[in-house]
């Protein structure tokens, strides 16, 4: 899959429908998200709030959930909007979720236009980084204590 047939509208459509089923009360800003996998399955979340506000999940949790529950694969590209339909900006955490299932190479569409992830989430920690501590002598005993 390129980026030139990645059908942007498609994934706005099913975005929007994800938005209008959020559950969010307290903060009465709905937000979906839709996703691309690479073999052509469309996934989708909206954010789903709790009246302990910090237990909110994020549309994007839910995306992931789909993804993975629905057979996993690496996410191609994103689209995420708010309740006037425009696209939103996945928040800080949100941008490490994708980032384990989409890669440096994952488009999202933003306010701005399309960019990628390595634009959106520079100098990413990844699985890759857990990797890169091999020994068990570096890695130590860290139980908390000297
Ligand atoms: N929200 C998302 O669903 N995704 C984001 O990336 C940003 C924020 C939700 C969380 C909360 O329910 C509402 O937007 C307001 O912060």
């Amino acid at each position: 899959m390129t980026t030139n047939n990645i059908d942007w509208l498609s994934l706005k459509d099913t975005a929007v429908k994800a938005m209008k089923k959020a559950y969010c009360p307290y903060s009465n800003f709905p937000v979906g998200a839709a996703g691309l996998v690479e073999d052509g399955r469309i996934v989708s979340g909206c954010n789903v709030e709790n009246a302990a506000l910090g237990v909110t999940l994020c549309a994007e949790c839910g995306l992931v959930s789909d993804l993975i529950n629905t057979g996993g694969g690496k996410l191609v590209a994103f689209y995420c909007v708010n309740a006037n339909e425009i696209p939103e900006a996945p928040c800080g955490r949100c941008r490490q979720l994708l980032y384990e299932h989409g890669g440096d190479d994952l488009l999202l569409m933003t306010a701005e236009g399309i960019r990628t992830m390595t634009q959106m989430l520079p100098g990413a920690f990844g699985p890759n980084s857990l990797k890169e501590v091999t020994s068990s002598e570096a890695k130590g005993d860290h139980d908390g204590t000297d």
